[in-house]
């Protein structure tokens, strides 16, 4: 028997907490750093993003992502008994031991499932999808529960503009379920791959096992992300255009067969070059970081659950996914709802 992985339900969750440029600004200003709104939204096109209150356990990382996952349960029909196997894509986790996906476990209540975290960074939506989509033809599991969701305000320096205005908090999430390999609506095609060569455009040196974050450290800043902006946002423009060019070359597609694109949303700038390059148009093209920034993992599953929920997409349409990442990371899975 040939099987194929369906979506069948998504969901997403945010903080209550909305935090506007001029409030970044003003927290800024208080250590004389200066940002404003106008230079965010034109570099950017963020607006506002979300930010956790880590006093408040209902928005822990898992429990954003078990929000997400109980929206996504509900489309789908299903009850957290459902699930065999927890995906979680998370580089924020709510704790280093055990894993956010045991968290999200214990919390939703899926006695049945075995969980697992990918740390992907912004690409770990993709790199879980791909992976549930893997045992899924594999015939070892039936229903995935997969999620991306991060908590990343309590890593970013508040003292370094270039990126703490970029980043905010959330959790998308996705159904997948065994499916007769011939049915049209279905996973098409996953295209991954990273490059550790660019590990030092963006990573947070201190908090794992080779550095530990000590008060010496944590006054420096080592424990929150250090990011060469500029040469991201290059390499992101090029490995964007390049995977989507490949999950349209693997299904014999041109781009103008396809109904929506769901690039990473890191900047407006960044999307909007590479809708340029394939020569796309906008309008096609899924977007929320004006509202939530950069949340990484969540940015994909987060947009995709929009446009599922307000009807833009629709059965039968051809829907690309298309991240890149700390790592690097990049990849593209192609799909029809
Ligand atoms: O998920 C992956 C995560 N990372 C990314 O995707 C990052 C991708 N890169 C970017 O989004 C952009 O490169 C940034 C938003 C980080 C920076 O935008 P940019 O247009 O590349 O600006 P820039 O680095 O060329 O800086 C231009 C100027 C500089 O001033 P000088 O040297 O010209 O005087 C910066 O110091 O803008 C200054 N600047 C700011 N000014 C006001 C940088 N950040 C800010 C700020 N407010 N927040």
């Amino acid at each position: 028997m040939n099987f194929a992985a369906q979506i069948t339900g998504t969901g997403s969750a945010f903080p209550q907490n909305r935090v506007t440029n001029d409030d970044i600004a003003a927290k800024l200003a208080r250590v004389d750093v200066n940002t404003d709104d106008a230079w965010i939204r034109e570099r950017t096109g963020i607006c506002e993003r979300r930010l956790s209150k880590p006093e408040d356990t209902n928005e822990h990382n898992s429990s954003l992502g078990t929000a997400a996952a109980r929206n996504a349960l509900e489309m789908a029909g299903k009850t957290p008994e459902d699930i065999d196997q927890i995906i979680y894509a998370t580089c924020s986790p709510d704790t280093l031991i055990p894993s956010t996906a045991c968290w999200l476990q214990h919390k939703i209540g899926a006695k049945q499932a075995w969980a697992m975290d990918i740390n992907a960074a912004c690409s770990g939506f993709v790199y879980a999808l791909a992976t549930a989509e893997q045992f899924i033809r594999s015939g070892q599991t039936q229903t995935a529960l997969v999620v991306g969701a991060e908590v990343l305000s309590p890593f970013l320096n508040w003292e370094d503009r270039t990126s703490c205005i970029l980043f905010g908090d959330g959790a998308g999430a996705a159904v997948v379920e065994r499916v007769p390999a011939a049915t049209p609506q279905r996973i098409l095609s996953t295209h991954l791959h990273s490059d550790g060569d660019l590990w030092n455009l963006f990573f947070i040196p201190a908090g794992g096992s080779n550095l530990t974050v000590t008060p010496e450290r944590y006054a420096q800043h080592q424990h929150t992300m250090k990011m060469n902006g500029k040469e991201i946002f290059k390499v992101a423009v090029r490995t964007l255009a390049d995977f989507a060019k490949r999950a349209l070359k693997a299904n014999d597609l041109e781009i103008t067969d396809l109904d929506w694109f769901v690039p990473h949303q890191a900047n407006r700038r960044i999307i909007e070059a590479v809708a340029k390059r394939l020569a796309y148009p906008l309008e096609k093209v899924l977007m929320n970081v004006e509202r939530y920034g950069n949340t990484s993992a969540a940015t994909v599953p987060s947009a995709l659950d929009e446009a599922v929920r307000d009807g833009r997409i629709k059965k039968g349409q051809t829907v690309l996914l298309d991240t890149f990442g700390a790592g690097l990371t990049y990849g593209s899975i192609l799909l029809r709802w």
